[in-house]
């Protein structure tokens, strides 16, 4: 697997892993899961907040003394890629005021198993924005691939995009570097492997259905 300086893994830290403990155990229930996965996606957005581009802003203190500060300069927008996408909105309503939010529905077709593309709602001048594509799981990396490929279509630079994402497989990983080297990627931890029915490992279970609390129990 290659990684290369676009893709950013969250520090290891005691926290993070004791976040990881409980969201990966499937013992735990969805009231809980969905509370500390929100706290993991803060991360991971904060972390994505910190790749796009600032200019200087020097401010006045109440003191009467300047401060060389800095404000982002690039005008943003999220897309949330429905469903699992859409958990990550609700921290980012928390970090960012009125940030635009497109959608994209692709799912994998039963019989040809490719990703399908349903959907998308997108701000029209998607291509003058830099881009938070919100995907938790990235497993074969076809829809993320499908995602993004239709980002590029709209006009967005492909070095505008991050990609914002919870577990990430090795092959999903390279997928994405080999076929966008400019593609910025966040994510908090890369997994062993996929078993045969394309679930991450160790993992997490199904993200949508555990977050959503469509399936109470994951065994
Ligand atoms: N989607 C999930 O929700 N979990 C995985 O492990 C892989 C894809």
């Amino acid at each position: 697997m290659s990684v290369n300086e676009k893709v950013h893994i969250l520090k290891q830290t005691k926290q993070l892993r004791a976040l990881h403990s409980i969201v990966r155990n499937k013992d735990t229930c969805q009231a809980d899961f969905v509370f500390y996965s929100n706290r993991i996606i803060r991360q991971l957005l904060e972390t994505s907040l910190d790749l796009l581009p600032y200019e200087g802003l020097n401010v006045i203190t109440p003191i009467g003394q300047s401060y060389e500060g800095l404000t982002i300069n690039a005008k943003l927008c999220a897309v949330s890629v429905i469903r699992a996408g859409e958990s990550m909105e609700h921290e980012l309503g928390h970090l960012v005021k009125g940030m635009p939010i497109g959608k994209i529905l692709i799912q994998r077709d039963k019989t040809t198993k490719k990703p399908k593309y349903y959907y998308s709602h997108l701000p029209e001048d998607i291509s003058q924005r830099h881009v938070l594509l919100l995907e938790p799981m990235l497993a074969t990396g076809g829809s993320a691939i499908a995602a993004i490929d239709l980002l590029l279509e709209k006009g967005v630079p492909e070095k505008n995009i991050i990609f914002v994402n919870l577990l990430a497989s090795p092959d999903g990983i390279e997928r994405l570097t080999q076929k966008y080297p400019q593609l910025y990627v966040v994510t908090s931890s890369i997994e062993r492997e996929l078993n045969a029915d394309a679930y991450m490992i160790p993992g997490i279970g199904d993200f949508g259905d555990r977050y959503f609390g469509t399936q109470q129990v994951f065994r």
